[in-house]
């Protein structure tokens, strides 16, 4: 079954029914001012940081599941029939209901009793707060006498806080009401410089900031009280709940149409001038009243909404693409990069499955999540190396996560994830590659943000380098400190105590766990930088680079090749672990991808027979999964992996993450249809048409699909905040298609399923556009034999940069061998 189509048109994902198998996401916001929102209107809203900075509470794991929310009411006055527009929280029944996802707004629309409503949310560019416009249509042959409604519920600034030290919250909320606006002000008083404001467009009939007057004693966000009875409390919050809702009447002649709108906004205001007048406890609102005022203006939203779409086809047409097929086209033209987006701004902070208050900004998801929009905002992208460098530990070692508020290492989870450094040498790589700009490297930044620290940021990176090179172990491999990539294959940990934490835990002291993860990494991130250095001159530190990857990949052939495939690892005792001499757990999928990608293994068939195992004991219908046979218990040795039930998360199911590894490696030996099947396994749209069992959103990918070994199979999970997105959108268009950037050009190198005949690209580039053709005759093997650049045949398949501005004609032909 399905719930809903893609309007490819308009890059909408259209979703039909409410009840949707599980909340169907979409994410409002671009810059500092964030949102969550769902298929019927339940979400949160937050400046920049969704635990330091949360304006309104939302309830994870609740029935329903996504408890909180945008929450509007219409009501009937002659009769008192209410309802939501959005579903819920009512839930009653609806003639026509239809949500709409776009980039960066949602709007949801439904009607009933021939009262139409339409609900579109957005935050303006530049502006820190959300706009809200309902349209109300009276269908009716005669007046409708409405009443309107609306409810958010303030979280308390803390979201962790907020949702657990109810001694201090239950009296510390405050509230101003002018104007018609509310104000929400807990802790102005003391230390907070800021507040959030809720205003709406027309006259009120009253208003309510006190939850449990507006929902009445004992009843929920379904039934309020104030809605039932038709009238607002205009109560006032001491303490308890804050909320925020205008209650507004409409009467409506037959067929008018009216928009009002709402906008829900955060404000700071300098120390000194925070109350007015000086000396009161009232909020200074001289800056915010402007703003209030221009928001709830018809022409500056509409004005705004264009101005938004405007900037989304701008940053889009970086890549757009028109291959054969349809799933591939929607998910590189318009989704894949549109999560890309999410994922750099927001790392793991807040989706249905992230609570917001558990994770700052991850410093391998961050770095990896740059791959896919570094081409878009090359300069954010710039900014955001600087600042997880600055985190970067003097041994060259990483926090594992910084606060996006304060940009400060997070102390709580600490270092000694391995495999951390080296993401961001794959991340100034991927920045250098897209635009040539080489002044990154002199950037001097400091260490754990310790002023006189500073280094120029190439120093950083060949510290990233020699952080692996000082933790070798026995056999010359990268000691693996509390985990690799795979975060729950925790070799170190030896945890017996229930509820502490696998990744946390002093490590057992002693071990010689090493990692088949980190060293192909390894190899990766020497040659990417060798490359860099080169470019500057640095040819000796080149050679070096180079020569310390060959002797990393002697001792992966030496001690990492099982027989068919590459190991995982080696535990605390030296014993192989993703072997075929282990009884469970005996081969892992990412070694296999990572040893491809780094090129290890492809001249003497190592690489060849490492894919042949992944095909052989890996592949599903749903995609690769990421180990087998999965652990049937828990082993102590080996940590969190074996926690999970069969067929979940690391322990066995698909882990999207590392499906697009898989695809690039059998590209790197040129096997575009077992590729591009890869592809579309966990193409979230190809998986549309069985959204019952898929159960995610269909428009973005998830970061696991349950394996065969789970009860399960093929439901995903976590969706959004994962790095699937910008491997995923790698994967399929600089490796399949094969448009991709390197330092000196734009190499065309596609790698296509045999029954394509080609496609077309336009791919922007260093300020220039290439408008690329690629022909692909029938029967033919191997890669690009001839490349016609602005109508001249050209050597190789290499695209040297010409200058910004220009338009370049590329063709680009496979032939028959
Ligand atoms: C999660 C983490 C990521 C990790 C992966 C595998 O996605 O955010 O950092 O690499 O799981 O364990
Ligand atoms: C949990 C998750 C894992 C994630 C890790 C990082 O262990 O299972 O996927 O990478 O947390 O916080």
């Amino acid at each position: 079954m399905q719930y809903g189509h893609f309007d490819d048109d308009r890059r909408e994902y259209v979703i039909t029914r409410p009840d949707t198998p599980l909340p169907w996401l979409n994410y409002l916001g671009t810059e500092d001012h964030f949102g969550i929102i769902s298929n019927t209107a339940g979400g949160c809203s937050f400046y920049r940081d969704a635990r330091l900075r949360r304006l309104t509470r939302y309830r994870h794991n609740n029935a329903p599941l996504d408890l909180g929310g945008r929450y509007l009411y219409l009501r009937d006055d002659l009769d008192g029939d209410y309802w939501s527009p959005s579903w819920q929280p009512t839930r009653s029944s609806l003639d026509g209901y239809e949500c709409r996802h776009g980039l960066s707004y949602t709007s949801i629309s439904s009607e009933r009793r021939g009262v139409r409503a339409e609900m579109l949310c957005f935050v303006p560019l530049g502006e820190s707060l959300e706009v809200w416009r309902l349209r109300v249509r009276n269908g009716r042959g005669e007046r409708a006498d409405l009443s309107l409604f609306s409810s958010v519920e303030f979280c308390l600034w803390d979201a962790m806080d907020d949702a657990t030290n109810f001694q201090r919250n239950y009296s510390v909320g405050e509230v101003e009401v002018v104007d018609g606006v509310i104000y929400h002000k807990s802790e102005y008083r003391e230390r907070r410089d800021h507040f959030a404001y809720f205003a709406c467009s027309e006259p009120l009939a009253g208003f309510d900031t006190q939850r449990d007057v507006f929902l009445g004693s004992g009843r929920g966000w379904d039934s309020p009280l104030a809605v039932e009875r038709g009238q607002s409390f205009d109560s006032i919050a001491y303490g308890w709940a804050p909320i925020g809702s205008h209650h507004v009447r409409l009467l409506l002649a037959p067929l008018e149409t009216r928009d009002i709108i709402f906008v829900l906004g955060y404000s700071e205001n300098p120390a000194e001038a925070k109350f007015d007048p000086s000396g009161s406890q009232t909020i200074n609102k001289a800056p915010v009243r402007p703003v209030i005022e221009r928001w709830l203006r018809a022409e500056q939203v509409e004005k705004a909404f264009v101005a938004l779409s405007k900037t989304w086809e701008e940053l889009l047409s970086v890549l757009q693409v028109e291959t054969p097929d349809a799933d591939t086209n929607r998910m590189v033209n318009t989704w894949n990069p549109y999560q890309c987006m999410a994922t750099f701004n927001l790392s793991r902070s807040v989706s249905f499955f992230e609570s917001g208050i558990g994770r700052g900004m991850g410093f391998r998801d961050s770095s990896q999540d740059l791959f896919g929009s570094v081409a878009m905002v090359p300069a954010r992208a710039r900014q955001r190396i600087l600042d997880l460098a600055a985190t970067q530990l003097p041994s060259g070692g990483a926090y594992h996560q910084y606060q996006p508020l304060t940009k400060r290492g997070n102390n709580e989870i600490g270092s000694g994830f391995n495999d951390d450094p080296l993401w961001l040498v794959l991340a100034a790589s991927a920045y250098l590659k897209e635009t040539g700009d080489l002044t990154l490297l002199d950037e001097l930044i400091p260490y754990d943000n310790c002023p006189g620290t500073e280094t120029p940021l190439s120093e950083h990176l060949e510290r990233c380098v020699r952080y692996t090179l000082d933790r070798l172990g026995p056999h010359g491999l990268p000691l693996i400190g509390h985990a690799d990539w795979n975060d729950c294959l925790n070799l170190n940990c030896f945890s017996e105590t229930s509820g502490e934490s696998f990744q946390t835990t002093q490590n057992r002291e002693g071990g010689v766990a090493e990692s088949l993860f980190i060293a192909p990494q390894f190899v990766l991130a020497c040659k990417e930088l060798a490359g860099i250095v080169r470019l500057r001159g640095e040819s000796d530190m080149a050679s070096s680079l180079e020569a310390e990857a060959d002797q990393m990949v002697a001792a992966i052939e030496e001690h990492g090749w099982d027989g068919e495939w590459f190991l995982r690892a080696y535990d605390f005792f030296g014993v192989p672990v993703g072997s075929r001499s282990n009884e469970e757990g005996q081969i892992f999928a990412e070694p296999q991808g990572m040893c491809v990608m780094a090129g290890v293994g492809i001249s003497d068939g190592k690489a060849a027979g490492a894919l042949e195992s992944v095909r052989d004991r890996l592949a599903t219908e749903h995609g690769v999964v990421l180990v087998q046979p999965p652990y049937t218990r828990y082993h102590i040795e080996l940590g969190e992996i074996t926690s999970y039930p069969p067929g979940y998360k690391e322990n066995g199911s698909v882990f999207c993450h590392v499906n697009p590894w898989i695809m690039i490696a059998e590209t790197i030996l040129g096997n575009g249809q077992a590729a591009f099947d890869y592809y579309k396994r966990t193409n979230p749209s190809a998986r549309a048409p069985i959204s019952d069992v898929h159960r995610c959103e269909p428009y973005v990918y998830a970061q696991t699909i349950a394996g065969p070994d789970a009860p399960t199979c093929g439901e995903a999970r976590n969706s959004w905040l994962t790095g699937s997105a910008s491997w995923h959108l790698t994967a399929i268009s600089q490796w399949i298609l094969g448009v991709r950037p390197e330092l000196d050009g734009l190499r065309i190198d596609p790698v296509l399923p045999s029954s394509w005949r080609g496609f077309t690209a336009r791919r922007r580039w260093r300020g220039a556009t290439y408008e690329i053709v690629v022909h692909q005759e029938e029967g033919a093997t191997g890669r690009v034999r001839r490349l016609l650049v602005d109508g001249t045949s050209v050597e190789g398949n290499l695209v040297r940069p010409v200058p910004a501005g220009s338009t370049v004609k590329v063709e680009a032909t496979l032939e028959r061998g």
